[in-house]
C-alpha cells in the first residue's frame, strides 16, 4: 500500500502571524524576590548536549507571577525567520488553527484563548529571550514551542525555573524533557527514531555500510546521529565515513570528497531540510548516486524547492503523512488547506497536536493555576491526535509511531510506517 501526498504548494511564510498582546498583559511583571521554583529539576542542571543553557542563564529567573489574564494567553515561540522558519511558521499555522476551532467551540475555562507568538530567528540565545520575555511581560499561561532541540534546551530551564508549563511538539532530542517537570512533548524520541532508520537503512534499503554526516551544532543532530549509528552497527551495518558541518554552512565538497573515497552504500544526514538540501545538490554534482536518508528534520516543503532534482528519491523518517486515510487527519488536512493554502507538514501536525492537548489539559486542570495544569498534561492517556495517540509517560514524553517517506516528484510517498515503540 502506498500513499502519496500533494505537496505543490511549497513553502509558505507564516500567513496571518497574530500577535495577539493583550492590553491588560502588557507589562505585568513578575513579583520581586523569586520564591522557589515547583518540584523537578533544577533549571540549567540537564540541558545537556552543547548548548549554552547552564545556571548562569537562569539565575536571574524567578517564578512567574500567577496568571492574571482576561483570556487564556498562551506564548508560542519559534524560527519565524532563518534556514529553518519553515519549521516556526507551520508550527504556528497548526497552533492557530487549534485555537481558533477551540474558541469557536466556546474556548476554555468560559475563555477565548489568545496566542503570542515570539520569533527567536532560530537561535537559542534568542528562544531563552524570547520565554523570559513571554513568561516576565505578558505573563502567558503556558508556552508551546520549540521545534528544534538546540532552541527548546535554551528555553526549557527558564521554563521549569519559572514554574510554567512548557509543551514543545516536536523537539525530539531525549535531554529536553529532562530538564524538569514542567516540560513536556508530544512527539517520540531520537533513540526510537535512530533505530527506526537505522533499520530502514540494513533493512529496506540494505545497505552493507553507511556515511554519515552530522551537525555538529544542532543537539538534534549530534544526538540523532550517534543513536543511528550504534543501531545500525548492532544491526551488522559499518559506518565507514563519519563527517560534520555546521549549520548554514554552505560549502560541504571537502567532507563528501572523503565520503566518495569510502563509496558507502548510502548517506545518512541528521541535519535540517535547508542544509540538506544543499547538501544533496553538492552530493550529485560530485557524482554520487547513493541513496540519501534523513530524519524528521528533513521535514519542510522548502526541501524540495532548494535541493529539486537531487532530493528526488531520498527518504526521511518523521511524525505523520498527509496522505494517511486516517478521518482524523484527512479532517485536519482538509481544514488546514483552507485555512493556509498549503498541505500542513510534519510541524503543522503536531503542533494542531500539542496546541489541542494544552487547551484540553487546562480544561482538566479546570484553573489557571499553573501546577495544575502541569499535573494535567502529565496525567494524559490516549488524547486522540492526528499525528497519532498521546499518553504522557512519566518520562514526560510521548510514545508515537513514525513514517519513512521518500520524495517522488512533488509528491512524498510512504515507503515504512512503523508503529509507536
Ligand atoms: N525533531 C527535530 C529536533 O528535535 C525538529 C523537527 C521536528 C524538525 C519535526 C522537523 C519536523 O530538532
Amino acid at each position: 500500500m502506498r500513499h502519496e501526498m500533494l505537496n505543490t504548494n511549497g513553502f509558505r511564510r507564516g500567513g496571518a502571524l497574530a500577535c495577539v498582546l493583550l492590553a491588560a498583559l502588557a507589562g505585568c511583571k513578575q513579583p520581586d524576590g523569586a520564591t522557589s521554583q515547583n518540584g523537578g529539576a533544577a533549571g540549567g542542571t540537564a540541558a545537556g548536549g552543547g548548548t549554552s543553557t547552564g545556571g548562569a542563564a537562569t539565575a536571574d529567573i524567578g517564578k512567574a507571577a500567577p496568571y492574571k489574564g482576561d483570556n487564556i494567553l498562551l506564548g508560542e515561540y519559534g524560527a519565524l525567520t532563518g534556514s529553518t522558519a519553515s519549521f516556526g511558521n507551520s508550527t504556528h499555522n497548526g497552533i492557530q488553527m487549534a485555537i481558533d476551532e477551540a474558541n469557536k467551540a466556546g474556548g476554555v475555562l468560559g475563555k477565548q484563548i489568545a496566542l503570542q507568538s515570539e520569533d527567536d530567528a532560530g537561535k537559542p540565545e534568542e528562544a531563552a529571550t524570547a520565554v523570559k520575555k513571554l513568561i516576565n511581560s505578558n505573563n502567558v499561561l503556558a508556552i508551546l514551542g520549540e521545534v528544534a532541540s538546540s532552541r527548546s534546551l535554551a528555553a526549557a530551564p527558564i521554563c521549569q525555573k519559572a514554574g510554567v508549563p512548557m509543551l514543545t511538539p516536536s523537539s525530539t532530542n531525549p535531554e529536553v524533557t529532562k530538564v524538569g517537570d514542567y516540560i513536556f512533548r508530544t512527539c517520540f524520541i531520537d533513540p526510537f527514531q535512530g533505530r527506526v532508520l537505522a533499520e530502514f537503512a540494513r533493512n529496506n534499503l540494505k545497505a552493507q555500510t553507511v556515511a554519515v554526516l552530522t551537525d555538529s551544532k544542532q543537539d538534534y543532530s549530534t544526538a540523532l546521529s550517534k543513536f543511528f549509528q550504534k543501531e545500525y552497527k548492532n544491526l551488522g551495518g559499518k559506518v565507514v565515513a563519519e563527517e560534520f558541518y555546521v549549520t548554514d554552512d554552505k560549502d560541504f565538497r571537502a567532507q563528501l570528497t572523503n565520503i566518495k573515497g569510502k563509496n558507502p552504500d548510502v548517506i545518512f544526514i541528521p541535519g535540517y531540510y535547508t542544509d540538506a538540501g544543499n547538501i544533496a545538490i553538492q552530493v550529485r554534482s560530485l557524482g554520487m548516486n547513493q541513496p540519501l536518508l534523513g530524519g524528521d528534520g528533513w521535514d519542510s516543503p522548502a526541501l524540495m524547492q532548494i535541493g529539486k532534482k537531487a532530493v528526488q528519491g531520498t527518504y526521511f523518517s518523521t511524525h505523520y503523512s498527509a496522505d494517511s486515510p486516517d478521518p482524523k487527519v484527512v479532517k485536519f488536512v482538509t481544514a488546514y488547506r483552507k485555512a493556509f493554502k498549503a498541505t500542513p507538514d510534519s510541524n503543522g501536525a503536531v503542533a494542531y497536536d500539542a496546541a489541542r492537548l494544552m487547551i484540553d489539559a487546562i480544561k482538566r486542570a479546570g484553573s489557571t493555576d499553573r501546577a495544575k495544569i502541569r499535573d494535567a498534561l502529565a496525567s494524559t492517556k490516549n488524547f486522540a491526535g492526528v499525528t497519532g495517540n498521546i499518553t504522557i509517560g512519566p518520562d514526560r514524553n510521548a510514545v508515537k509511531p513514525i513514517v519513512v517517506l521518500q520524495v517522488k516528484g512533488d509528491k512524498l510517498a510512504v515507503a515504512a510506517a512503523i508503529k509507536a515503540g
